[in-house]
C-alpha cells in the first residue's frame, strides 16, 4: 500500500479472497477492554491494568505480524475516555509516550508502519511530536500497518469528514449529488487501508462503542471473555479460526 494514497472503494471493501471460507482477514481491529477489571481482581489500581495492557499489545502486534495480517488496529483512547478521571487520562497519555519511545526502533526494524487514527485537537504537543515522529519514521514500511486509535471516535471522524466535504461543496468543487460512499470513505482517517474484516472485543462486552462505525459495515465480530491484559497469540489465533468458519455474504445469497 502506498503511503498517503487513498485506496479506491473496491480495494478497501472485503475482497473475495479474504472473505472465502477458511480465509484469513487482511485487517483485524481490536477493542482492548477489561484492563480495569483485570487490575481490580488483583486488588491493584486501574492504572496497573493499563500497564499490563501495553504488554498484551506488544504480544498481539508480534503475533499479528507472524500471522501475516496486513493491518492491525487497536482502540487505545476514545473521544469518550476524556470523561475518566484526569489522573487516568494522564496515565494513558504516559503509556502512549512510553510505548512509542521504547518500541519505535523495534517496530521500525520489523517493517511495521505506524499510523495514529483520531483527532489531534486536545492532545499535548509532545504527544503530537511523538506521533509525527513515529508516522514519519515508519511511513515506507510494508510488513504490517499498526493503527493506534487514540483520541478516536467514529462519530467524530464522520463529523470531520462531513465538514471537509461541505467545504469542498461550498468552494464549488463538489456537486452534492456526486457525494457517494467512495467520497466519504476517502474523507475518513482510514482512507489509506482496507476496512477490517474482523473486529475483536475482549472482556465479554458486546458493543462497538463508537469504534470504526463506518468501516465495520461488513465486519465479522468476535467477542471473547478474556480480559485484555491476558490476551495473547493464542487468543488472536482463536479469533482468526472463528472468523475462518464464518460465511460472509455481503447482502448476497
Ligand atoms: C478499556 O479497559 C481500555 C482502555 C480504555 C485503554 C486501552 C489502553 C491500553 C490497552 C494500553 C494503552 C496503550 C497505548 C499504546 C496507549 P477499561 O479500563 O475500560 O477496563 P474495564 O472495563 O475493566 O474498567
Amino acid at each position: 500500500m502506498a503511503a498517503g494514497a487513498a485506496l479506491p472503494l473496491e480495494a478497501r471493501a472485503p475482497d473475495a479472497a479474504s472473505a472465502a471460507p477458511g480465509a484469513r482477514p487482511r485487517h483485524v481491529a481490536i477493542i482492548m477492554d477489561g484492563n480495569g477489571r483485570w487490575a481490580k481482581s488483583r486488588h491493584q489500581p486501574r492504572t496497573l491494568g493499563h500497564k499490563a495492557g501495553v504488554d498484551a499489545l506488544r504480544r498481539t502486534v508480534e503475533a499479528a505480524g507472524d500471522l501475516g495480517l496486513e493491518v492491525l488496529t487497536v482502540y487505545a483512547f476514545s473521544t469518550e475516555n476524556w470523561r475518566r478521571p484526569a489522573s487516568e487520562v494522564e496515565w494513558l497519555f504516559a503509556l502512549l509516550r512510553s510505548y512509542v519511545r521504547s518500541d519505535l526502533d523495534r517496530l521500525d526494524a520489523a517493517g511495521v508502519r505506524i499510523r495514529v487514527l483520531g483527532r489531534r485537537e486536545g492532545l499535548p504537543q509532545d504527544i503530537l511530536d511523538l506521533i509525527a515522529l513515529a508516522e514519519t519514521r515508519t511511513a515506507a514500511n510494508t510488513a504490517m500497518t499498526l493503527v493506534i486509535a487514540f483520541n478516536y471516535g467514529g462519530q467524530a471522524e464522520l463529523v470531520d469528514a462531513m465538514r471537509a466535504i461541505a467545504r469542498r461543496v461550498l468552494l464549488g468543487g463538489v456537486d452534492p449529488d456526486s457525494i457517494d460512499e467512495a467520497m466519504i470513505a476517502e474523507s475518513l482517517g482510514t482512507a489509506d487501508w482496507p476496512d477490517p474484516e474482523l473486529i475483536v472485543r475482549t472482556s465479554g462486552e458486546q458493543r462497538l462503542s463508537n469504534f470504526l462505525i463506518w468501516q465495520s459495515a461488513y465486519s465479522e465480530f468476535v467477542f471473547t471473555p478474556v480480559l485484555w491484559p491476558d490476551f495473547g497469540r493464542r487468543d488472536l489465533e482463536a479469533a482468526l479460526n472463528e472468523y475462518a468458519g464464518r460465511q460472509r455474504r455481503f447482502g448476497g445469497v
